[in-house]
């Protein structure tokens, strides 16, 4: 079921800081920074050759990242993206083996525009994946 890593995903309290720490400190390519309303947070993708790191600040009120960075002021790692060929048929295979499936269970459009689905932490040690359409 699995492909690629896609990106790691970091929650940063201050984007316009973590954009010039990557792109100015530390070289790296960063995109423009691309509001998600639907998901609550606004994004940019720094460009490290092999996968991408994905760079997340809230965005509106109720945003799922709020609480990670109130347990985390400093920010920190919020979510692993693994690419599946078939999003459908990932999360009806996770579900039938006993996997939550965050919201209401159906794929939005991610930062990429392909569907995207996110799996409960607890169910995968401690750790937030979100599953990509590839
Ligand atoms: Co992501």
């Amino acid at each position: 079921m699995l492909g690629r890593l896609n990106h790691v995903a970091l929650a940063v309290p201050d984007l316009a800081a973590a954009i010039a720490a990557y792109r100015d400190t530390l070289g790296a390519e960063v995109t423009e920074p691309q509001a998600l309303p639907e998901h609550g947070v606004t994004v940019v993708f720094v460009n490290v050759g092999n996968t991408k790191i994905e760079l997340l600040e809230p965005l509106g009120e109720n945003s799922p990242i709020a609480a990670f960075l109130a347990k985390n002021p400093s920010g920190g790692m919020h979510h692993l993206c693994y690419e599946v060929d078939d999003i459908l048929a990932a999360r009806d295979q996770l579900k039938a083996a006993g996997a939550r499936v965050l919201g209401d269970g159906n794929p939005k459009p991610g930062a990429h525009g392909k569907p995207v689905l996110f799996l409960h932490p607890k169910d995968f040690f401690g750790t937030l994946i979100e599953l990509e359409q590839s």
